[in-house]
């Protein structure tokens, strides 16, 4: 079921900086910021051979990852994005297996502009997983 790893996400305090050490520390290719505002967040990816890092900057008062950074302020990894063929065939197939899809499990639209959904961290050893369907 599980494709490629689409990309990793680190979520930052300061976009603006985060970007700034990928680029110029680190020497990586970053793209532009994206607002998501669906998603409660504004995003940029670091474009690597093999796949990216996605960094994910609170956006408004109800982001989805304001209480991981009040937990880890300086940042920290949030999530783990795999490809999948069929998001709802996923979805489907780990729900019937127990698994918790986070919000209305319905999927929404990403930073690539393909469905996604979330998987309860809790069901899958503390790592919060997004799928992307490709
Ligand atoms: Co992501």
């Amino acid at each position: 079921m599980l494709g490629r790893v689409n990309h990793i996400a680190i979520a930052v305090p300061d976009l603006k900086a985060a970007t700034s050490t990928y680029r110029d520390m680190l020497g990586a290719k970053v793209s532009k910021p994206q607002v998501l505002a669906e998603h409660g967040v504004t995003v940029v990816f670091v474009e690597l051979p093999n796949t990216k890092i996605e960094l994910l900057e609170p956006l408004g008062d109800a982001s989805p990852i304001l209480a991981f950074l009040d937990k880890n302020p300086s940042g920290g990894m949030h999530h783990v994005c795999y490809e999948v063929d069929d998001i709802i065939a996923a979805r489907d197939r780990l729900k019937q297996a127990g698994a918790r899809v986070l919000g209305d499990g319905e999927p929404k639209t990403g930073a690539h502009g393909k469905p996604v959904l979330f998987l309860h961290p809790k069901d899958f050893f503390g790592t919060l997983i997004e799928l992307e369907q490709v």
